[in-house]
């Protein structure tokens, strides 16, 4: 008899199956037992009876303990009452692989920094589980939107030599004997030099910026994806932006029904993510803030809070464009007509979860782009290679960048960032 997964049983009713998996919860009443057991694709409840199993079989419900591992046979019932719509009446406990010790974890409640310093574990839970389920799901329909629209995946190094974001955010590191190395903070500038080559391209990795904000939509080590097209201009760029945005939310909703149902996630909201999605300028933006009586400086970039006011007008992800160019970055190119403005756009998902995309079309002339890196005070031999972008061939060319802990805490409706990666990095959290 093969082995069979939790997943599959319905493909399996009224057959003797046999199952490898761990011990979730247990619970007895007399001469009826109920095991809980998890085999990684769900949860089934076997029902042992004292009249179905030898005696020995039936007496091991009490030397097993919660995350003990084990294989047991049962035959399959179909019973709408059980979670997950089918339960094991079993037959045998084969195999017993290990008596767990003392499971930290327990079903009741626990402190989150109690959780956090136990993520090797706290991943088992059907809520965590859930989370990375949906995130898994994101990923997928990210590569499929690009793979079905004709991109191809350049992957961009980890190890860079030159900031792209910012110099505030680098981690470094010593690298032999050419100097300092830097963690990438985007795979943004080898995307273009990526398009360039084949039109169309998506980068796909982590990133890290060494964020000293100590907030819950901020990781040190985070992954995004960053398509980048040649010819596209900043309308494109929001086209692109919009299409996706629906492409991933309608598939989660259709594939992830189950997760979305454990994480208790109102999808109402969820649902309404369809283009077009509405599209103001900054000013309209600080005109909300204005409205509402939020102290704001013009000419800032929006923080955390104004961010969620901006984006309560709306009931879908809103794209803000034009920001002043003096807080964004040095590759931007500026709108011809009012330069001291930046063809650039953020997206902010709704229910207060903030920036998700950030993109732009970039500077394709040469002469201005070296301008705009002395003025950031980068060193320009880092960024010969960038330029040559600009002397050979240089078209116009937009792109942006997606930050997937930030869309799988919307789309699962979570408080933190801090859940919706397997292990996740920040100012203060380098283990597990
Ligand atoms: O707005 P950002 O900094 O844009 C870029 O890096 C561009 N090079 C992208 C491009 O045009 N190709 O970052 C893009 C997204 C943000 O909107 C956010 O979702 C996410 O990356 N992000 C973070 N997520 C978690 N923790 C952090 N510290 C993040 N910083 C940015
Ligand atoms: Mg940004």
């Amino acid at each position: 008899m093969g082995r069979i997964y939790i997943s599959d049983l319905e493909n399996h009713v009224g057959e003797e199956v046999q199952l490898h998996g761990w011990l979730y919860n247990k619970r007895s009443s007399g001469k009826i037992r109920f095991l809980l057991v998890r085999d990684g694709t769900g949860i089934v409840q076997c029902v042992m009876l004292k009249t179905g199993v030898p005696e020995n079989i039936f007496a091991l419900y009490d030397t097993l303990t919660q995350e003990s591992s084990l294989s047991i046979k049962g035959k399959v019932r179909k019973d709408e009452r059980a979670p997950g719509g089918y339960e094991l009446e079993v037959t045998d406990i084969p195999k017993i692989y290990q008596i767990a010790q003392d499971y930290p974890i327990t079903p009741k409640e626990h402190g989150i920094e109690f959780l956090a310093d136990r993520r090797h574990l706290w991943i088992r839970s059907s809520r965590q589980h859930a989370i990375l389920k949906v995130r898994h799901r994101i990923i997928k329909a990210i590569r499929d939107f690009f793979d079905g629209r004709g991109f191809t995946l350049i992957d961009s190094p980890i190890l860079t030599p030159a900031a792209c974001e910012g110099t505030t955010t680098l981690f470094e590191t010593e690298y032999f004997d050419l100097g300092k190395a830097y963690l990438t903070q985007s795979g943004q500038l080898y995307g273009e030099a990526a398009a360039m080559a084949f039109g169309k391209i998506y980068c796909f990795g982590p990133t890290f910026r060494a964020e000293k904000s100590k907030t819950r939509r901020h990781l040190t080590e985070f992954w995004m994806v960053e398509p980048e097209v040649a010819f596209n201009d900043l309308n494109d760029t929001m086209d692109l932006a919009e299409e996706f945005l629906e492409y991933i939310v309608q598939t989660v909703l259709r594939e992830c029904e189950r997760e979305l149902k454990v994480l208790e996630r109102d999808t109402t909201k969820l649902q309404n993510v369809k283009k077009p999605l509405p599209r103001i300028t900054y000013d309209e933006a600080v005109e909300i803030l204005r409205k509402n009586n939020i102290p704001f400086e013009y000419g800032n970039d929006f923080g955390g809070t104004d961010e969620t006011v901006i984006s309560e007008h709306f009931d879908r992800p809103v794209m803000v464009h034009h920001y002043p160019a003096a807080v964004k970055a040095f590759y931007m190119k500026r709108d011809p007509e009012k330069p001291h403005l930046a063809l650039a756009v953020d997206v902010l998902a709704p229910e207060g979860y903030g920036e998700i995309i950030g993109g732009s079309q970039r500077e394709d002339d040469y002469d201005t782009l070296v301008a705009r890196i002395k003025e950031h005070n980068l060193p320009q031999e880092a960024f010969e290679w960038y330029l040559d972008l600009r002397r050979f061939g240089s078209v116009p060319h937009a792109g942006f960048g997606l930050g997937v802990e930030r869309t799988v805490a919307w789309i699962c409706g979570l408080e933190h960032v801090r859940e919706t990666i397997p292990f996740p990095r920040m100012i203060y959290r380098l283990t597990p």
